[in-house]
């Protein structure tokens, strides 16, 4: 088996980023983690994938200015040059073109704290609580030119009790992405994952934990 070479992109503290590391050690897992990427120098995340003996790049999108294809296509560049295939965006802020994406035709998985396509956007957390919701999650989905959609892979749900914090939610949530990002980069690049008509069917068998955090499983 070819491990799918995979960049994650962050630009902050990168604990989804680790938890792809930490599953990308094992041997038999299909994609190696073969660049991190940010587009912030500060981002925390950065020293913790050199700890870990991983290639790092910088791509600064202030140098840019206004200029949204010359770091788009910058940014491009530095994956060709890794020659990466696969894409994890892991609290990666900033918003990629249709044509950057359109480079990268379901090869980009990103991770949104919410039940997409519930609270797309930012403030998710105490968005699901002014709403009153009764659960919660994580979605890691491929992205598409529209934010925070394109076809889901895997979602997490948590409860959202009446006396919640952001907080405390959040950290339930991230508990939560820690387990579906792994998951959903190893069906994806495994090629387990098929997009039919904007929805993912994933081929082969998973455990039965696994099964309760696919959509549209046939173990369901
Ligand atoms: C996560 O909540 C993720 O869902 C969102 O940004 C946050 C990144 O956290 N897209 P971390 O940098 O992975 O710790």
């Amino acid at each position: 088996m070819t491990r799918k070479r995979t960049a994650i992109l962050i630009s902050g503290r990168g604990s989804n980023m680790s938890a792809l590391i930490a599953a990308a050690s094992d041997a038999g897992y299909p994609a190696e983690i073969a660049l991190v990427g940010s587009n912030r120098p500060e981002a925390a995340g950065l020293q913790r994938a050199a700890e870990a003996g991983i290639p790092t790049a910088i791509v600064d999108h202030t140098i840019y200015g206004k200029d949204r294809t010359a770091f788009e296509r910058a940014l491009h560049d530095v994956l060709l040059q890794h020659r990466i295939q696969i894409i994890c965006l892991a609290g990666f802020m900033r918003l990629l073109s249709p044509w950057f994406i359109a480079q990268w035709p379901n090869r980009i998985l990103n991770i949104h704290p919410a039940l997409l396509p519930s609270f797309k956007g930012l403030d998710t957390h105490r968005r699901a609580i002014e709403a009153g919701a009764s659960e919660h999650g994580a979605t890691v989905h491929f992205v598409v030119a529209e934010m925070d959609s394109g076809p889901v892979v895997a979602q997490g749900r948590v409860p959202l009790f009446p006396d919640d914090t952001e907080t405390a939610l959040a950290a339930r949530v991230l508990a939560v992405e820690h387990r579906i990002y792994p998951l959903a980069l190893k069906l994806v690049a495994s090629d387990r994952v098929r997009v039919d008509d904007g929805r993912c069917i994933v081929c082969g068998a998973v455990s039965a934990e696994e099964a309760t955090l696919l959509p549209r499983h046939p173990a369901h």
